[in-house]
């Protein structure tokens, strides 16, 4: 099949992850495999509206492919509008995902706003392959605790022996929790020098690095997944350069030392 062409998949669930976050679980309806791994993307269109890339929000590990997905422009307000039993396009996977087989097995998962939606994939990856990583940790931060994603499914992280630490920039009386910055969470882990995976705004992703290899990490063995504009997903519009790199192909998954001077 041509890499253009979408295959069809079925919303069979929609939960409201924050005031203007959607998670988004579908069907393909042609019942083939479809198979990724955490960091890869898929361009999801609308029929009649344009497509947009979307990144993998569910474990591979797991049945139900699952998108998160926030109001932002015209296509994604299209996938939110939409409801259980509408059909949706889906091209992909693409994009290189983290690497597993290259990545040590004490991991640190580090996301701040949206950008963690990409993670959950790992850390869900890591909960069902548990025996095969070492200490884990996840730092996480939002805005408030209205902008958290996946608050349901911290408790599951835990007990599958993952530090978590959750940290918002304005708290209210409803959060008990921190208030700061993710790099402060680092502070609280007990690390032991290994690999890392970070998704978010620029500033926060420069002082993540700097944070862990101030306590030992290479930063060949910190990786950062690139949320750049793409169009066509397969390497042809050069819509989504990142210095001589293509984010749809060389990434969105690149290690520290190839990106900071971008940054
Ligand atoms: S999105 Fe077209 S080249 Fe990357």
């Amino acid at each position: 099949m041509s890499e253009y062409i979408p295959r069809l998949a079925e919303i069979v669930d929609i939960d409201i992850e924050s005031p203007n976050t959607y998670l988004i679980s579908l069907k393909l309806l042609d019942n083939e495999n479809f198979s990724y791994k955490p960091g890869q993307f898929v361009m999801v269109s609308v029929f009649g509206l344009g497509e947009c890339p979307i990144s993998i929000t569910s474990s591979p590990t797991r049945k139900t492919l699952q998108l998160c997905i926030r109001r932002a422009g015209k296509i994604t307000n299209g996938i939110v509008d939409c409801r259980v039993g509408d059909v949706l396009g889906i091209r992909g996977p693409y994009g290189n995902g983290f690497p597993l087989e290259r990545m040590k097995k004490n991991i640190i998962i580090a996301g701040g706003g949206s950008g963690f939606a990409t993670l959950r994939s790992l850390v869900n990856y890591i909960v069902d392959r548990r025996g095969a990583f070492g200490d884990v940790a996840v730092a996480y931060g939002a805005r408030t605790r209205q902008d958290l994603y996946f608050m349901q499914e911290y408790k599951s992280w835990q007990q599958a022996g993952i530090d978590v630490g959750i940290t918002v920039d304005i708290g209210d009386e409803s959060w008990k929790g921190d208030v700061g910055l993710v790099t402060a969470l680092i502070d609280k882990f007990r690390l032991s020098a290994g690999s890392a995976a970070i998704c978010g705004p620029p500033v926060m992703i420069n002082a993540v690095a700097k944070k862990l290899m101030d306590k030992g990490f290479d930063h060949s063995d910190i990786y950062v997944s690139m949320e750049r504009h793409m169009k066509c997903g397969v390497g042809k519009c050069e819509h989504c350069m990142i210095g001589p790199y293509h984010a749809c192909q060389d990434g969105p998954v690149f290690s520290y030392d190839k990106v900071k001077s971008v940054l």
